[in-house]
């Protein structure tokens, strides 16, 4: 039996609490101990406590001293695209000329310009991209992603991307949550109606039968997915077992929260045009909010989530990066905290227990990862300082100063 022990964390960030996602004033609790530390037995979190009554314990473990910096669970990222091929500066560019998404996307730029890109790249150069963008996420902190397809929109293609995730899980330490994100745009070749049918017919029972993901979503928006054929894409993927997200509200108020919490959706993303009656209706159906303030941020708007109202009014709020080519090139977790407590209001604690915690039973996985408890998977990382604020507070410094998965040092 192989054991560590981590010792002298100046805060051991341990978010333990209830079994279930953290709400209202609960979110801002950490349990944080001071000169913590943890003792690790094969891979898995074996206890928990002050430092020198974890040492003591510890005979034969091998000892790391975290020398007085800050550990924490391994972030728990909830809504990215990490399967792409290239980039978009171009598009990048053309929006610091003024032009906005939308118009890019319309002058054929956008999502589709990534789908003509990622269909033209050989599994092999794919993967090859998406273990560059899983060195990136593991060195932030994050050591569990969501990731979706919706670069293909083909059946070959957006099984080419699964495939490439489930290659991923297995060659890379970053633990991969696969979403079919096949209704992400209407691909040029077909007309909406006909791509539905595609989906419905060939895609999802597919995928279900191939267990290539576990979750379902859909960009519910103007322009992408109206609310009507939304709900058909995702109750044909709920009778097929799988469970859903939904992109929504992200550029205009589209109905889709009402949906999400009609379907009892596990999360409702985006959000960023959602009122009081889309709160309101996520309460209602237990859906957890991801607030994705990345893309605002990089989409140049000013247009933040509720995230106030949203946790006055008890929603299990998750953040994350929504890293992708177009709206997010991010996969930094503690960027995405510096915005959130910046930009959203949310404090520093409560941000870290979206970060973490919420994300992890956004993922269906509260009970394996999320927070330092004992039983646990030994996902943390250490970060050089003092206080966990600091990393929501330092913006564009990295902080790491190394990560642990299943309780083996990979950064
Ligand atoms: O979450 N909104 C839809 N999908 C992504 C953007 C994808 C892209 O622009 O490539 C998002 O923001
Ligand atoms: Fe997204």
């Amino acid at each position: 039996m192989s054991s560590l022990a981590v010792i002298h964390a100046a805060q051991l960030v341990t978010l333990a609490g209830p079994k279930r996602p953290r709400v209202g004033a609960g979110m801002a609790d950490l349990a944080i101990i001071r000169d913590g530390g943890m003792l690790i037995r094969d891979g898995k979190i074996d206890s928990v406590g002050p430092s020198d009554e974890i040492e003591k314990k510890s005979r034969g473990a091998e000892i790391v001293d975290a020398g007085g910096r800050v550990v924490l669970p391994g972030f728990v990222d909830a809504h990215t695209h990490l399967v792409f091929a290239g980039n978009r500066l171009d598009d990048f560019e053309r929006r610091a000329h003024g032009e906005s998404y939308q118009q890019i996307s319309k002058a054929g730029g956008g999502i589709w310009s990534t789908v003509e890109k990622t269909r033209a790249a050989s599994d092999h150069d794919l993967l090859l991209q998406a273990k560059k963008h899983a060195e990136w996420f593991l060195r932030c902190g994050t050591t569990t992603v969501e990731a979706k397809s919706g670069y293909g929109l083909t059946v070959e293609d957006e099984l080419k991307i699964l495939r490439v995730m489930e290659r991923l899980n297995k060659e890379t330490p970053l633990e991969i949550v696969p979403t079919f994100l096949g209704a992400h745009a209407v691909p040029r070749e077909m007309d909406a109606d006909e791509y539905v049918e595609l989906m419905l017919a060939q895609m999802l029972p597919r995928i279900a039968r191939e267990k290539l993901a576990e979750f379902c979503d859909v960009f519910c928006e103007r322009g992408y997915f109206d609310v009507e054929r939304s709900r058909r894409i995702l109750t044909a993927a709920r009778e097929l077992g799988l469970r859903l997200r939904i992109h929504t509200d992200q550029l205009s108020n589209s109905g889709g929260a009402k949906l999400a919490a009609e379907l009892e959706a596990t999360t409702a993303d985006h959000l960023e045009k959602t009122d009081g009656h889309g709160i309101a209706a996520l309460k209602s159906a237990g859906v957890q909010p991801v607030l994705l303030p990345g893309s605002v941020y990089a989409l140049g708007s000013p247009d933040y989530p509720r995230v106030r109202e949203m946790i006055e009014a008890g929603l299990a709020v998750v953040i994350a990066t929504d890293f992708n080519p177009g709206s997010s090139p991010t996969p930094s977790m503690p960027m995405i905290l510096s915005l959130a407590c910046t930009q959203m209001k949310m404090s520093p604690a409560e941000a870290t227990t979206a970060a973490t915690i919420n994300g992890a039973y956004s993922l269906n996985r509260g009970e394996k990862i999320g927070s330092l408890e004992r039983g646990k998977l030994a996902n943390f990382s250490i970060f050089d300082c003092e206080d966990y604020r600091e990393l929501a507070y330092w913006f564009g410094v990295p902080q790491t100063h190394s990560v642990y998965v299943r309780g083996k040092r990979i950064v």
